[in-house]
């Protein structure tokens, strides 16, 4: 596979692992980094043989947010004609399913690129937080909006009004955060949850992922149409067949992602 300069690359079995890597600067997403992060999470998404995705930085840091120095001296016509942290949604487009797996701090854009993600897992020492303010600046991609649905307003508007960080046994309760492990065992077990959703069938795993992502931007009609309408399509995978005929034979399933 392809080498980068700011992530590592790595395949479980059909788990792909993405782990950000510019310690010098807590995982500080640069512009560079976050080109890296995008061409390796589309790498693996074209992948045959990758069925999840696991995303994680080092103990310290997920990533401490945006590069701040980068970005101090930007101008407002710059960032409007390029359409600053817009490519950063990229992570959004990928169809498999993408695990954070969050150890040390998740500041910034660096909460935001996990929200972006699929599932967040959390190491027991992780912090959660939307400090721009404290910046003179806000959330850029996505904190205002992904992090409200997430975790609902209260928590959220303290969270980006005051900049203050949550942990995260507090970032489970809100409901940011799925699961929390000790911080050392969090990328084995999130690369085991990982190689248990891609021995599953991928076409119903990214239906699934899709209509989830969609019942935080459809009404609860639409939702629920685009779920039925989902569902019914899995009858035309051989992966449908394959797993209720195993059911009803009492043995494992056998799914070819067809
Ligand atoms: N951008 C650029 N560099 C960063 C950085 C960032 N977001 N976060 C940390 N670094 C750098 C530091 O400048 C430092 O570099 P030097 O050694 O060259 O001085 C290095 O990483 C280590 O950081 P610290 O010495 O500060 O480490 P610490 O353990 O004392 O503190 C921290 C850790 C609390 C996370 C602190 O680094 C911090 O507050 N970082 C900034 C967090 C932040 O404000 N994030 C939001 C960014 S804005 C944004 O993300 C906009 C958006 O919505 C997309």
């Amino acid at each position: 596979s392809a080498t980068y300069e700011n992530v590592l690359v790595e395949q479980r079995g059909r788990v792909g692992v993405v782990t950000l890597n510019r310690p010098k600067a807590l995982n500080a997403l640069n512009s560079a980094l976050m080109k890296d992060l995008n061409e390796a999470l589309r790498a693996f998404d074209k992948d045959d043989s990758v069925g999840a995705i696991v995303v994680t930085g080092s103990e310290k840091a997920f990533a401490a947010g945006a590069d701040i120095k980068e970005m101090k001296d930007l101008e407002f016509v710059q960032c409007y004609k390029n359409n600053f942290l817009a490519d950063w949604t990229g992570i959004t487009s990928i169809r498999k399913p993408i695990i954070a797996a969050v150890n040390g701090f998740a500041l910034g854009g660096g909460c935001e690129v996990a929200m972006m993600c699929d599932l967040i897992y959390a190491g027991d020492k992780a912090k959660f937080g939307q400090p721009e303010i404290k910046l003179g600046t806000i959330p850029g991609a996505g904190g205002t909006q992904r992090l409200t649905s997430l975790v609902g307003k209260a928590k959220a508007m303290d969270m980006i009004l005051t900049g203050d960080m949550i942990t995260a046994q507090e970032a489970e309760k809100a409901g940011l955060v799925a699961r929390i492990y000790p911080a050392e065992k969090l990328v084995d077990e999130a690369v085991k949850s990982a190689t248990v959703i891609a021995s599953y069938s991928l076409p119903s795993v990214q239906m699934a992922k899709e209509a989830v992502n969609k019942s935080l931007e459809l009404s609860l009609s639409e939702g629920l149409h685009l779920e039925r309408r989902l569902f019914q399509a899995t009858f035309a995978t051989k992966d449908q067949k394959e797993g209720m005929k195993a059911f009803a034979e009492k043995r494992a399933a056998n799914f070819t992602h067809e």
